[in-house]
């Protein structure tokens, strides 16, 4: 409520949010989040609290008319349809030359993502963040980052026979047979409900398509793991469909916060001020970059320094799909959770999850995500005129990332006889370059803040998202989001309070 003041409060619900509260509230901190998009506790019409990602509706998407889905076309024709306007769950942000999707809920990312939890090889973490000890980070964070999300394997055995994972064999075998080493992806999904769903015991959710709009079974998102021991503290409370728009310092100390309150268009139904003793920066790459871009322009922090918006990147996100031969099938029947990869990265700067694409009929294709190592960061800058953030990406820069995929499939298609879909993205489009799945960086570890997250000029406000890691992983980010927010959390934790 307005007026109310609280020791801690948490702008924004996804990983690095999750882990803060969590943390702060087991170290007897009460803690308040607020998040600006829905509970997602609640079902529908239908009887499930998330839709299907092949029949997009109202929950689908955030303020849109008209769905953006990531793979655009098929077979020549657009696939996107009109939705009405709601406070949906994916966030389809253009930024000028680049879609950032992002996850809207309390959750955040986790609500939408594929769940692949991958630990990047220890020889790439230098380059990821480096101004961490990679010793502690692989002997304590890591691993409490995996326990803590819920992370499994794939059972290799089962994987050898289930129907669903014929295209993820098949993109196996071409992988090697071009000399690529496939490897197996962690999943947060529950590997033992999704045997169930193949059996038919269980409502389907992975072996249904469900993915982009939200899971209703099987997906660990954070709801289930970090949030629900949070909420089991009884120390951490959430507003959702709260915004934050301002965050300064305080007459008698500490900061003041405002906050919109939104209905499920989208207006502001209430401005509500509070006061914290300490805010945590958790609005994910994007959204933290924006606020705090924001904030030091406008003179409510001003005292922020200037690498604030600074060494923001898209993880070399770029796709692809491969037309196989018709003797190729990929299979009917797909789970939407990926469980395998080809590694490129040391040779050619690219990383490929084998990706599926549940259509429900066989397309002959094989899909990929890939990362790559690209080394194109953008910048957020203050726009007065306009009274927003943008962010100066070059659409030109996806270049190095697409000639970095070529090192993989240009080689698999010589080998095989086979070509790119050029169908997925457009008419005769072969590359989805337009988008990322994983925005990282806009304030920058021992950059924008000290080594742990605290953000240079002002005490008691810190960084704990995405945003601090400078824009790649070399692999999927939110292990390595959650990770670090453990190890800086616990420093926080013992120096700070
Ligand atoms: P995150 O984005 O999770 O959370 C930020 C939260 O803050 C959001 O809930 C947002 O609504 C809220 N917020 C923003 N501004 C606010 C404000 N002003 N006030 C209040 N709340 C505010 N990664 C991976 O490792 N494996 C994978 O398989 C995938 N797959 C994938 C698929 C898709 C479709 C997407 C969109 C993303 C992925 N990712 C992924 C990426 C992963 O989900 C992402 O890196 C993390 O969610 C980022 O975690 P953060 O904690 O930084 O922010």
């Amino acid at each position: 409520d307005s007026g109310a003041h609280v020791p801690a409060l948490v702008v924004g619900t996804g990983y690095g949010g999750s882990v803060a509260a969590l943390r702060l509230a087991r170290a007897g901190v009460d803690v308040h989040m607020i998040e600006m998009g829905m509970a997602w506790d609640t079902p529908g019409p239908d009887g499930k609290i998330f839709a299907n990602t092949t029949s997009p509706d109202a929950r689908s998407y955030w303020l849109r008319t008209k769905t953006k889905q990531p793979l655009s076309n098929f077979l020549g024709f657009p696939l996107d349809k009109d939705v009405p306007r709601y406070t949906g769950i994916l966030d389809a942000e253009e930024m000028g030359g680049i879609v950032v999707y992002q996850g809207r809920g309390v959750g955040g990312g986790s609500l939408v993502n594929g769940g692949m939890a991958v630990t990047p090889k220890r020889e790439n973490f230098g380059a990821i963040l480096p101004s961490v000890d990679a010793a502690e980070m692989y002997a304590t964070y890591y691993p409490r980052a995996n326990a803590g999300l819920g992370v499994g394997t794939v059972d290799p055995a089962w994987f050898e026979s289930a129907e669903c994972y014929q295209f993820a064999r098949v993109g196996r075998k071409h992988a090697q047979r071009s000399g690529f080493p496939f490897v197996f992806v962690p999943d947060v999904y529950d590997w033992d409900y999704m045997k169930q769903e193949a059996a038919g015991t269980v409502p389907k959710s992975a072996l249904a398509g469900e993915i982009l709009y939200g899971n209703n079974y099987g997906k660990k998102s954070l709801q289930k793991t970090y949030l629900a021991q949070a909420a089991a503290t009884g120390k951490v409370s959430i507003s959702p469909l709260h915004k934050v728009t301002s965050v300064a310092p305080a007459p008698g100390g500490g900061y003041t916060v405002v906050i919109e309150q939104i209905d499920t268009t989208g207006t502001t139904t209430a401005t509500k001020t509070v006061t914290a003793d300490k805010v945590f920066f958790a609005a994910g790459s994007v959204g933290t970059s924006k606020l705090l871009v924001k904030l030091k322009a406008t003179g409510a922090l001003p005292a922020l320094n200037g690498e604030v918006g600074k060494g923001w990147g898209d993880n070399g996100n770029v796709m692809c799909g491969r037309a196989n031969h018709l003797w190729d099938p990929t299979g009917k029947v797909q789970a939407s959770i990926p469980c395998g990869g080809i590694d490129n990265w040391a040779a050619g700067g690219a990383f490929a999850e084998v990706a599926p694409l549940p259509t429900g009929i066989e397309t002959y294709a094989s899909f990929y995500l890939s990362i790559t190592n690209t080394p194109h960061r953008a910048e957020f800058s203050w726009n007065a005129q306009a009274g927003r953030a943008d962010l100066n990406w070059q659409t030109a820069w996806k270049q190095t990332s697409i000639d970095m995929a070529k090192t993989i499939f240009d080689k698999i298609n010589a080998k095989e006889g086979t070509i790119y879909r050029t169908d997925l993205f457009g008419t005769y489009k072969i590359w989805g370059d337009h988008l990322t799945y994983h925005p990282l960086g806009g304030a920058v570890l021992d950059k924008a803040t000290d080594n742990y997250g605290r953000l240079h000029g002002y005490s008691g406000l810190y960084v704990i998202d995405g945003s601090l890691i400078p824009g790649n992983t070399s692999v999927n980010p939110f292990v390595t989001i959650t990770a670090l927010a453990e190890r800086n959390i616990e420093k926080i934790i013992a120096t700070d309070l």
